[in-house]
């Protein structure tokens, strides 16, 4: 029933959810081919129950709606905000565009500023999302499951579940907050309605295993306190276990920055021998040479579990293959995975995997819609001590290893490939590249594949110096907006 108060004129459009992206998007495409005008709709958000059908006309036999491809990723992000004006207004820009087709070129206009702004703040409040939901542990055994309580200002639960599902795919968890809930079971994802703080547990073992994790990665000898407090705000730490230990971290840093010096962090994964049992000795192993090329990328990365193509399977634990959509319209390419990616078995989810998120983020590339890979698919290391430090490539690992990057253009077809660094460079270029002098730029290979040369997220964690850092780390997001507008082109 509509409620009495709305004039019956005008055109009510029910929305299942806040987050019903579909429902807006099927109602703007049938109100704009009718013609009907942004100050003639009502639009309505259905509390729970199923929504009033509103008959909604078709539009003209054969009318089609033109709009930017760019608009509708933009107002996809846009309309995770909190705003409750953000139908209509999205619904007005829609209008506008098809008459001003350069609308969102134009950074003057209001209306592509505000939109601008939502975006941002929902990129922003899904980063920290990523950076701020933890887990405690409820039940043992076959019972075991992991349970976060978090308050995002925007509906971003939906958008961001996936994310979750590929950083603890191996768990069982539940993500609750005020709007909505994800809940992982090992195979399907559910979205849920919403929650009560209550409903999450307070306090138990993986609060202490959190802080003691917490106390080993907090790297004193790089405490910015000011740029800690920006990227956890407040807000965010009465739900995080570590939080009540930030003062004597800071505190004690340069002691504790002598410490850690002294102290050897990484030992290979203990369960390194028994996946290396699995993947290698237990298989039949295609000789060097002898791999055939696979019809579909589950396939491929198959067969690359046991690939021999050179020495560095011998110590790695496992083969990281890439990750993402078998239809991506880009491939990123890294190095080769790092201690942590060789432990997990995929690709950028380490210190460098995380400056890399955090980025693509804040530039709107969605990370699920890119598929991520690295030139060489096996970690090198030098052991020292107990920690395992990365080792550069050399010129015939990445040559061995392109049997396996080029069948993986094969078989996705991405429209552009992104090189993160020099070896990614030489991997899909076959030479050397300047990268920091190149940076920027696209460079057609005869095949017609387009490469935009970057560099490696892991140099932005190298520098030290604050200034130099958030300069870099800006040059990187302009690299990565711009690969989101060539992605749209
Ligand atoms: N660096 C890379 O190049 N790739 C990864 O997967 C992780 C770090």
């Amino acid at each position: 029933m509509r409620p009495a108060e709305l004039d019956l004129a005008r055109h009510t459009v029910w929305l299942e959810s806040e987050t019903d992206f579909a429902g807006w998007r099927d109602a703007a495409r049938r109100l704009a081919l009718n013609e009907i005008r942004p100050e003639d709709i009502g639009w309505r958000v259905a509390d729970g129950s199923d929504p009033p059908r509103d008959i909604l006309p078709d539009g003209p036999h054969g009318a089609q709606l033109v709009v930017p491809r760019e608009f509708i990723g933009r107002a996809e992000t846009a309309f995770c905000h909190r705003d409750p004006g953000r139908f209509a207004f999205l619904y007005r820009m829609l209008w506008r565009l098809r008459a001003e087709p350069k609308l969102l070129a134009i950074a003057s206009d209001a209306d592509t500023r505000r939109l601008e702004t939502m975006e941002k703040a929902v990129r922003r409040d899904s980063h920290k999302m990523h950076a701020f939901v933890r887990f405690r542990k409820i039940g043992d055994g076959a019972d075991e499951r992991y349970v976060a309580w978090f308050e995002p200002d925007h509906f971003i639960v939906e958008r961001n579940a996936d994310f979750f599902v590929r950083r603890f795919t191996g768990m069982r968890w539940t993500i609750l907050t005020p709007h909505a809930s994800a809940d992982w079971d090992g195979e399907r994802l559910a979205i849920g309605p919403g929650a009560n703080k209550e409903d999450a547990p307070a306090e138990d073992d993986t609060e202490t295993l959190w802080r003691t994790y917490f106390e080993n990665i907090f790297n004193p000898a790089r405490l910015k306190v000011k740029a800690m407090q920006k990227e956890m705000p407040k807000k965010y730490w009465r739900n995080l276990p570590e939080a009540s230990l930030i003062p004597d971290l800071i505190a004690g840093a340069d002691k504790a920055a002598i410490a850690m010096i002294a102290r050897m962090p990484t030992t290979p994964a203990p369960h390194h021998a028994k996946v290396q049992a699995k993947h290698w000795l237990k298989r039949e192993l295609p000789e060097a040479g002898d791999d055939k090329a696979a019809n579909t990328i589950p396939e491929l990365r198959e067969a690359a579990k046991g690939c021999r193509r050179c020495p560095l399977w011998r110590d790695a634990t496992q083969t990281v293959f890439g990750e993402g959509p078998a239809g991506a319209k880009v491939i990123f390419v890294g190095e080769q995975p790092g201690d942590q990616e060789d432990i997990a078995g995929k690709p950028f989810v380490g210190p460098a995997g995380k400056v890399f998120d955090g980025i693509l983020d804040e530039a709107g590339v969605d990370r699920q819609k890119v598929y991520v890979t690295n030139a060489v698919k096996h970690f090198k290391f030098e052991p020292r001590g107990k920690r395992r430090i990365h080792s550069k490539p050399n010129a015939g690992e990445v040559q061995a290893c392109r049997w396996w990057i080029d069948q993986e253009f094969a078989l996705i077809k991405p429209e552009l490939a992104v090189a993160l660094g020099a070896t990614a460079a030489l991997s899909l270029l076959g030479k050397a590249i300047p990268v920091t002098k190149m940076r920027g730029q696209v460079i057609e290979r005869e095949d017609g594949l387009r490469v935009f040369i970057t560099i490696h997220p892991s140099f932005i964690l190298r520098i030290q110096e604050p200034v130099e850092k958030e300069a870099e780390r800006e040059r990187f997001l302009r690299d990565m907006r711009e690969v989101r507008r060539l992605m749209a082109a």
